[in-house]
Parts: C-alpha cells; sequence; structure tokens
C-alpha cells in the first residue's frame, strides 16, 4: 500500500496540483469578473429590461413563445437590428432563454415580467426607471454631503420623495402600484403569520394604498384597520378599500405621524416598509410616541426587509439603503434586526420577538407592559 501511496502523490504533486490549482483560479476568477461586469454593466442590463417589460415582449413570449426573432418582430412591429440587440442582453442576463431559433421566457421572467403574471414587478420595474435610476445618479454627493441630493430630479421643494409624489399624480400612482406589487406577496405572507385574534383596531401608519389593511382585514373578520397617510394617498386607499368592499371596516386618515397624534383608539400600530425610510432618531421617537399612545398589552409592528446583523448582507439590502439615503429622504436604511429590537427595548416595549418571513423580510412585535 505503501508505494502504492508515494507514488500517488508523486503524480499529484509532479504533474496534477499545478494544473489543478489553475483551473480552479480561473474558475473563481472567472465567477468574479463576471459578477463585475453585472455591476459594471448594471444601467445597461437595466435598462435592457426595461425596454423589455415596455414593449411587453414578457407578456408576448409567455402566452405565444418560443418564438422566433422574425415572428417577435412582426408581433411587436420592430426593425430586425435593434431587436436582435435587445434579445441578445436579455438572453445573456437569463431573462430570455434561445432554443435554436426561437426565444421563451425563463421561470423568473414568466413569473415577475409578464403583465398578466399575479406576481408581477412591471410597475416596480418602471418606478426605477423614472425614479431610482434617475435620482442614483447622484449618489456620491448623496455620500459626501450625507443628504438626497438625487431629490433634485423631482418637482417641488419639499424635503422628502413621499411629498414631491404629490405634484405629479402619474407618478404617485406608478409609486403605489409598485409598492403594492412590492409588498402584495410579502405582506401576504405576513397576514398568514401575524396572530391579530386579539387586536380590535389596528393603525397601519404609512399604509399606502391600503393593501395591507385589506389583506389584515380579510383574514380577520372582527378586525377594524385605519389606514394613515398623507391625503393624496388616503384618496388612493379609499378607492382600494372600496373596490374591495370593505369601507365598513377599513378607513383612511390623512396625517403625517411625526406631526400629528395616531388616530384614536388603537391597540395596535403597525409600520410595513416604514422605518427604512428615516433615521434612527425619527424611529426612535416614533417608538417613544408609540408606546405613549397604546394602552397596556397593545402592540407595536415592524415589517420590512431586514439587514443581517453582521451587516453583510442580503442583497436586497444593500440595493434598497442608497435608495432611501439618495432618493428617499436622506436619512434612511435597512437597519439590522438587533438595531430595531434594541430601539423597542429602549422605548420601553417588552417581549420582543423577531420572526423571519419569506423574501428577506421580518417582522418584529413588541408589546406595552
Ligand atoms: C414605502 S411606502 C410603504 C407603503 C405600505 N406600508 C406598504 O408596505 O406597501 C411608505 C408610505 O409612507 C407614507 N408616508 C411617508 N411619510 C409619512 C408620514 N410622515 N406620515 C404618514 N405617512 C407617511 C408614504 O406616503 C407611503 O405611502
Amino acid at each position: 500500500m505503501q508505494p502504492l501511496r508515494h507514488a500517488t502523490e508523486r503524480l499529484w504533486s509532479r504533474y496534477l496540483a499545478v494544473p489543478f490549482k489553475r483551473l480552479l483560479e480561473r474558475t473563481v476568477q472567472r465567477r468574479h469578473a463576471e459578477r463585475l461586469y453585472l455591476v459594471f454593466g448594471g444601467h445597461i442590463f437595466f435598462e435592457t429590461l426595461r425596454t423589455g417589460v415596455q414593449l411587453d415582449l414578457f407578456s408576448l413570449l409567455a402566452r405565444e413563445g418560443p418564438l422566433t426573432r422574425k415572428e417577435i418582430g412582426e408581433r411587436l412591429g420592430l426593425e430586425d437590428q435593434p431587436l436582435r440587440i435587445l434579445l441578445l442582453g436579455l438572453v445573456a442576463c437569463g431573462l430570455l432563454r434561445k432554443r435554436g431559433a426561437r426565444y421563451a421566457c425563463t421561470w423568473v421572467s414568466r413569473q415577475l415580467l409578464d403583465r398578466h403574471s399575479p406576481r408581477k414587478i412591471t410597475a416596480y420595474v418602471e418606478l426605477q426607471h423614472r425614479v431610482m435610476y434617475k435620482g442614483m445618479y447622484w449618489m456620491l454627493e448623496a455620500v459626501r454631503e450625507f443628504r438626497n441630493a438625487g431629490l433634485k430630479e423631482f418637482a417641488g421643494d419639499e424635503p422628502t420623495l413621499y411629498q414631491r409624489l404629490a405634484h405629479d399624480p402619474e407618478l404617485e400612482a406608478i409609486f403605489q402600484e409598485a409598492m403594492q406589487e412590492l409588498s402584495v406577496q410579502a405582506n401576504e405572507d405576513m397576514a398568514r403569520f401575524i396572530d391579530l385574534s386579539r387586536v380590535r383596531h389596528l393603525v397601519d401608519v404609512g399604509g399606502g394604498d391600503g393593501t395591507n389593511a385589506i389583506a389584515l382585514a380579510r383574514r380577520w373578520p372582527h378586525l377594524r384597520a385605519t389606514v394613515f397617510d398623507s391625503p393624496t394617498v388616503c384618496e388612493i386607499a379609499r378607492e382600494h378599500i372600496a373596490r374591495h368592499g370593505l369601507s365598513d371596516r377599513v378607513q383612511a386618515v390623512p396625517g403625517d405621524c411625526f406631526e400629528d397624534p395616531f388616530p384614536e383608539g388603537a391597540d395596535c400600530l403597525m409600520f410595513c416598509h416604514f422605518f427604512t425610510i428615516w433615521s434612527p432618531e425619527k424611529d426612535r421617537a416614533l417608538l417613544e410616541k408609540c408606546h405613549a399612545a397604546l394602552p397596556p398589552g397593545g402592540q407595536v409592528v415592524l415589517f420590512n426587509m431586514m439587514q443581517d446583523d453582521d451587516e453583510t448582507g442580503p442583497l436586497s439590502a444593500a440595493v434598497g439603503s442608497p435608495y432611501f439615503l439618495t432618493i428617499a429622504t436622506g436619512e434612511g436604511m435597512l437597519y439590522t434586526w438587533r438595531e430595531y429590537e434594541s430601539w423597542m427595548k429602549a422605548a420601553g416595549f417588552s417581549q420582543v420577538a423577531r420572526y423571519r418571513l419569506p423574501r428577506d423580510h421580518g417582522l418584529i412585535i413588541g408589546t406595552r407592559p
């Protein structure tokens, strides 16, 4: 056995170890280079994606695919060369599949980019183009000066994007639709998970178009819910609530949660995708305001994407945080689980518990003793 082992070791070290190491290095380097390319070309790949969405290419292929380039060109009224460029980008990014001469959706584009899919994020793609894409040009200034330098891309002189959106009803509608698309899946997970059997009146602070309040009111038939948001958003919420036939139990009350008292009689104050918008100081002040407003046994609920406690990810936190700094408010980011928990405890809440949900989302619930 001994001579055989020695012979194998000699063979490995003399002839195989170096080529194997080189192959391994090349594979790892290639993976890193590809990742860099995706980052480096992110703006181009994003606009390629958005062009496909605007042309409704994904819906066409989901319905009628696989199709040849000629067939796609005829259906969409496009010249061959620009279409060829578009298709090359979408295939290289893994958003379309090419077999022989025919193109088809991949699983992910069928799920998310076909306008008829219940999981579509097409309004969110448009919001990225109309808001994030333009505003993020100013990230260097935002980082240097710790302010939302990209806000200058939007009409008005108010300090946050949310206020400025009121000047542009079309953009505000896209924003709310995008939030709904983004939130609908995550909020459904949350509505299934959270126990509101003992809550009588839930106030959804910054509740947007009411998607959340509607889902929760449906899940808990005894529950009364109030969306607390700006006047223009409350109008959108009221229409949405009425369309779902819930106007008797779900209402929308306009207000500013920093300036105005919370709507009366809440025993649960909920903040979905909201604490990420503001500075730690404002979030902590809001938690203190919640503590003062809630009755004993009342609950505060935070729900949004979370940053890992060791501050290494996930990608969703790394994508969302620069938007809050550069455009939305100049002060927010996706904070870690631990930060939210410590702020809640410092505000006087007990039984603070965290629940990990799909899509990098988390729920943190505290109870007023
Ligand atoms: C990121 S969206 C979240 C919407 C919703 N909660 C969801 O999960 O989809 C933030 C919402 O907070 C609202 N908002 C911003 N500042 C506010 C304030 N000071 N008081 C109340 N609502 C506010 C915005 O109008 C917007 O609808």
